[in-house]
């Protein structure tokens, strides 16, 4: 599907958000583990959170929505998953495939794991390193999926103190699921912190030590079955933040959006810039903080972003892109090689993509230089290389681009949010 966007007047209304990805596919996975049934309230209909469920359905796990629309969850514990007869189909979601290999790590039948094309190029040794020294049977073929896992020993993993050598909230989750099924206590150390959903869902101990954050599994960690409500996606919100601040004459309110301080920098960066953001009513929904946020048109600068900061935005980077591509200044974006084996390589999608639209947009191995030229980028044609991210970011650089703008290949938005084109043109009023 080819999608055409126009330069925007204005935007006006309430966008309705999917739910958080990263939450969605954790509840699914922590239901199917949990001992009895779970409820998940507005799990999201996007095709990477339904490709897990899809996944838990083939190990067994009977899952199906109420009336109400209430995803109801009949968790098998720990040890009652059963044995998938056929690979489990990950599709385009790295996050089912790391997440769902630390579970399958630990089970005393053998799995495949596989996903579409873009999956099957993204790298796993960075899962299958730790798994192995737990004393899991892993091949891959050559660092990549289709991932195969053997049956473990009944005496079960050995447990691992582990650094993350990658900042990767995905890597971690994947140790920590593991070590559901070691024997002793398993420490995942970050140096840098990631999204902490999995810690918080699981209720995991998390000490502060010398500046590293050490999370810990204990041996006898059980799931229990709960009920989970997922809020609205941030990073789905960003998209619209982004839009909301560059096209002039805005107003957008995004209601109930998560706002887990793992994942919002992107409000500090967009401040920095000079937006007008505003969340108001926050509170805290289950394990996860959430608010209400209204976004206002406004005049961005150029900002540097790089260290620490990267993993807490890394999915907003695309179009933190589109926004310094818009303001006055230069913008650098650092140490985010991480971006280059996401769905695609998006440093590259996107510094092609806004050189596209006019853009003057340095690569570098691991970011961005970004001089922005104000509301000069002109509409083209552009793709999304099969990357939800990167059709939405150029969604956004569409509507405040003179003339029009085409995105090949956009129903890959879906992806994580199955409704964004229809929102778009709604709040557009086009
Ligand atoms: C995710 C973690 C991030 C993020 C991805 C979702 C998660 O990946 O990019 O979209 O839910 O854990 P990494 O952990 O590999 O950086």
């Amino acid at each position: 599907m080819v999608q055409t966007i126009a330069q925007a007047a204005s935007l006006r209304g309430t966008v309705s958000l999917p739910a958080d990805k990263s939450i969605s596919h954790r509840s699914a996975i922590l239901s199917a583990l949990g001992d009895g049934r779970s409820r998940v309230y507005n799990f999201p209909n996007s095709a990477d959170p339904q490709s897990t469920l899809d996944c838990v359905r083939t190990l067994g796990v009977e899952a199906g929505r109420t009336d109400e629309g209430v995803l109801a969850i009949h968790g098998r514990g720990l040890g009652g998953l059963h044995p998938p007869s056929e690979p489990l189909d990950c599709g385009n979601s790295g996050t089912t495939m790391r997440l769902l290999s630390g579970v399958m790590a630990g089970q005393e039948f053998g799995s495949v794991l596989t996903g579409d094309e873009s999956l099957q190029q993204r790298p796993m040794e960075r899962i299958a390193d730790p798994l192995q020294a737990m004393g899991a049977r892993i091949d891959l073929r050559s660092g990549h999926a289709p991932i195969r896992i053997r049956p473990q020993r009944r005496d079960g993993l050995q447990p691992l103190e582990y650094r993350l050598p990658v900042a990767s909230a995905q890597v971690k989750s994947c140790v920590l699921l593991a070590g559901l099924y070691a024997s002793g206590r398993t420490v995942v150390i970050e140096t840098t912190p990631s999204r902490d959903h999995t810690e918080r869902m699981l209720g995991l101990e998390v000490q502060e030590v010398g500046g590293e954050r050490h999370i810990i599994v204990e041996e006898d960690h059980t799931v229990p079955a709960v009920d989970w409500s997922v809020p609205g996606d941030f990073s789905g919100a960003a998209f619209f933040l982004v839009a909301g601040t560059l096209v002039p004459d805005s107003e957008l309110h995004l209601d109930d959006v998560g706002l887990n301080p793992s994942r919002t920098a992107l409000l500090d960066v967009l401040d920095g810039m000079g937006a007008n953001i505003t969340v108001e009513n926050e509170r805290v929904q289950g394990s996860e903080p959430v608010g209400d946020i209204t976004v206002r048109s406004a005049s961005l600068s150029g900002i540097d972003i790089g260290g620490p900061l990267i993993p807490n935005l890394i999915d907003e980077i695309p179009v933190i892109a589109v926004a310094a591509a818009c303001a006055a200044g230069r913008t650098e974006i650092r140490d985010a090689e991480e971006l280059r084996v996401k769905e695609t390589d998006r440093l590259h999608a996107m510094a092609q993509n806004l050189k596209a639209l006019g853009a003057d947009v340095q690569e570098r191995e691991d970011g961005l230089i970004i001089d922005g030229n104000g509301p000069n980028l002109l509409g083209a044609a552009v793709q999304s290389h099969d990357d939800h991210r990167i059709a939405m970011a150029m969604g956004v650089a569409g509507l405040v681009a003179h003339g029009t703008t085409t995105i090949a290949d956009a129903e890959c938005a879906r992806v994580s949010y199955p409704g964004f084109w229809d929102e778009l043109s709604r709040v557009s009023g086009s």
